[in-house]
C-alpha cells in the first residue's frame, strides 16, 4: 500500500508527479495556507508531510499524526517546525538548502538597488503623473558602488551577496558566528565586531538564521548606532528586526531607508503603521521566487519526502541523528 502523505500547497507539477508516483497524497490546493484545524484533520493517517514556512509544525501536530515518520519543509528555513520536538519523537525533517542562494542573493540586490536609488518611489511618481521634468535634485538617491556593504551571517547566501558586492567595488565587512578566512582572502572581506558592522555600513544587509539568539538582534539600540544614511535589506526572517525600532528609525530618519521581503508578521497587514512610510520597500517574501528555484525547491522537498517514507537517509536533512538513533 501506498504510503499516505499531506501536502499542505500545490507545487509545481514535476514535484507533484513525483509525490503521486510514491504515495496516496492528500493536497491542500488553497492560495492560502490550510487553517490550522485542516491541518490538524488531515493528519491522523499520514506518514509523511510536505509543508510550507507557513504551516507552524509543533507538538500539536505531531500528536495528531501517530504515524508520522518525515515532514519535508519546502524551505531553506526551518524555524516553523519544532526540530528538537520532532527529534524527540524519531520524527525526520528534510529542508531545501544551496538551491535558492543565488537567486535570493540576486533579490537581495535588487531590493538594495532599488531603495539606494529610490526606484519604487520614482515609478510610483511616473503613475501618478507626477514627473513633470529632468530635475537636478529629483530623487537624489545613494551610490551603490564603492560604498560599504556590512553583512550579518555568512552563510551560503551572505556569501552569494558579497560576491555580487565585490562586483560593485564595494567594502565588504561582515559579522558571523564562524569566521571564514579563505573567504576574506578571495573576496577582500573583513571580519568585524557588530558594533562595528552597524556604525560603519553604508548599507547593511541581513542573512542569520531565526533563533531565540537572533531574535530582534536588529532594535532600538542597534539603529541608533547606524549612520542616518544607512540602508537596511533584510531577506531573511523578519523578527531579526524589531519591527516597533524600525518604524522609528524610519521615521525619525535615523536611518534612510529600510527593503524588507520579510516581515513579522507575515503578511504584513495593509493598515500597519511600517506602510506609512516612504522610506520603505516591502515585498511579500519572494526572494527565492524564481520559476527555475522554486521548481527545484518542490523537487528537492519531493525528494526527501519519498527518501524518508523509504526509511533512506534524505538528501536534505535537518536532523540526520534520527536515522542514526533508529
Ligand atoms: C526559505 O526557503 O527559507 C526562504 O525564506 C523561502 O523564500
Amino acid at each position: 500500500m501506498e504510503p499516505k502523505v499531506f501536502v499542505t500547497r500545490l507545487l509545481p507539477e514535476e514535484a507533484m508527479n513525483q509525490i503521486y508516483s510514491f504515495c496516496e497524497a492528500a493536497v491542500w490546493d488553497g492560495e492560502l495556507p490550510p487553517p490550522r484545524e485542516v491541518l490538524l484533520e488531515n493528519l491522523r493517517d499520514i506518514e509523511g508531510l510536505l509543508c510550507l514556512l507557513t504551516d507552524t509544525i509543533d507538538a500539536a501536530v505531531f500528536d495528531s499524526a501517530p504515524r508520522l515518520r518525515v515532514v519535508s519543509n519546502c524551505a531553506v528555513g526551518y524555524d516553523n517546525v519544532d526540530v528538537l520536538e520532532a527529534t524527540r519523537r524519531g520524527i525526520i525533517v528534510g529542508n531545501t538548502p544551496g538551491v535558492l542562494t543565488e537567486t535570493t542573493a540576486d533579490f537581495t540586490f535588487a531590493l538594495m538597488m532599488a531603495a539606494a536609488r529610490r526606484i519604487t518611489e520614482g515609478e510610483k511618481a511616473v503613475r501618478a503623473g507626477k514627473w513633470k521634468t529632468w530635475g537636478p535634485m529629483l530623487f537624489l538617491g545613494q551610490d551603490v558602488h564603492n560604498s560599504t556593504l556590512g553583512i550579518v551571517g555568512l552563510g551560503r547566501i551572505g556569501e552569494a551577496v558579497a560576491r555580487r558586492a565585490k562586483g560593485f567595488g564595494m567594502k565588504l565587512l561582515y559579522y558571523s558566528r564562524t569566521k571564514h578566512g579563505e573567504l576574506e582572502k578571495e573576496l577582500g572581506l573583513q571580519f568585524v565586531e557588530f558594533k562595528e558592522l552597524l556604525t560603519s555600513s553604508d548599507f547593511i544587509t541581513l542573512h542569520t538564521n531565526l533563533t531565540s539568539e537572533t531574535k530582534h538582534m536588529i532594535g532600538r539600540e542597534e539603529f541608533s548606532k547606524m549612520k542616518n544614511t544607512c540602508v537596511l535589506v533584510n531577506t531573511s526572517r523578519g523578527p531579526i528586526v524589531d519591527q516597533i525600532a524600525l518604524y522609528e528609525a524610519l521615521r525619525d530618519r535615523g536611518i534612510a531607508f529600510a527593503a524588507l521581503d520579510v516581515t513579522e508578521p507575515e503578511p504584513l497587514p495593509a493598515d500597519h503603521p511600517l506602510l506609512t512610510l516612504d522610506n520603505l520597500i516591502v515585498t511579500p517574501h519572494i526572494a527565492s521566487a524564481s520559476v527555475a528555484t522554486r521548481t527545484k525547491m518542490a523537487l528537492m522537498a519531493a525528494e526527501n519526502l519519498i527518501a524518508g517514507l523509504k526509511g533512506e537517509i534524505l538528501p536534505y536533512p535537518v536532523n540526520p541523528e534520527v536515522l542514526r538513533k533508529r
